[in-house]
């Protein structure tokens, strides 16, 4: 394990309507059943504060400037970073999150347009350098994820398909250079899914 920290973080990525929350809850119960001390939490809004800054980031109607947005995620994972999730692998538990770092490069970066090198920086400033130990990346095209979401949609969620294709080729794009990263298909059936990810999961225990 990394950075000699007694827990393991895992984090949980993809495009809305992936079907990672489903995935994530069903870790939980699964390590939870192998009695591990699990923490589940999320990007953004898993601290005081980024409670407030995820209702702003999902539901400010109105303009919100790109790189406003940007660094309010940003702020967000510091926060997070510092109050919940460090502060749980010190204690020995396991973290599950669901999106972290690699959803500001794919959202902001290669949908937004952001450069990637800057979203890089500016993630291992707020992170302090550590990373997950391993991401699930849940892949999907975005007709399927779209059905998933249904019509009530939050402000990112709101974008056009166009925006939505970027996200995800930027993903796989990121987990190709990226051995941290295991995409996983994601249309396949909820337990043919699970059933791949318990793979790695018992692999990394
Ligand atoms: P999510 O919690 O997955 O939405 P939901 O509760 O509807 O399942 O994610 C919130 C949204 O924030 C999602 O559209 C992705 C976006 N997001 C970014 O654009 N950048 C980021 O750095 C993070 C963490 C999330």
């Amino acid at each position: 394990m990394q950075n000699n920290k007694k827990g393991l973080f895992i984090t949980f990525e993809g495009i809305d309507g992936c079907g990672k929350t489903t995935q994530i809850n069903l870790v939980n119960n699964y390590l939870k059943s192998k009695n591990f001390n699990t923490i589940l939490t999320l990007e953004p809004g898993g601290s005081d504060i980024g409670k407030n800054l995820r209702q702003i980031l999902l539901h400010h109607e109105g303009f919100v400037d790109d790189m406003c947005e940007l660094l309010l995620y940003l702020a967000d994972r510091a926060q997070h970073t510092a109050s919940v999730i460090l502060e749980n692998i010190n204690k020995g538990n396991i973290v599950l999150c669901d999106r972290y770092i690699d959803s500001t490069v794919a959202y902001q970066g290669y949908a937004r347009g952001f450069d990637i090198e800057k979203i890089n920086f500016l993630n291992e400033i707020a992170t302090k350098g550590y990373k997950p130990d391993i991401t699930f990346l849940f892949d999907t095209d975005t007709d399927t994820a779209q059905k998933r979401i249904g019509n009530v949609k939050d402000r990112l969620e709101k974008e056009n398909i166009n925006f939505h294709n970027k996200v995800r080729n930027g993903y796989l794009e990121l987990a190709k250079n990226n051995k941290r990263i295991k995409v996983i298909n994601s249309n396949q059936t909820i337990e043919e899914i699970f059933d791949e990810v318990k793979k790695y999961i018992d692999e990394i225990l």
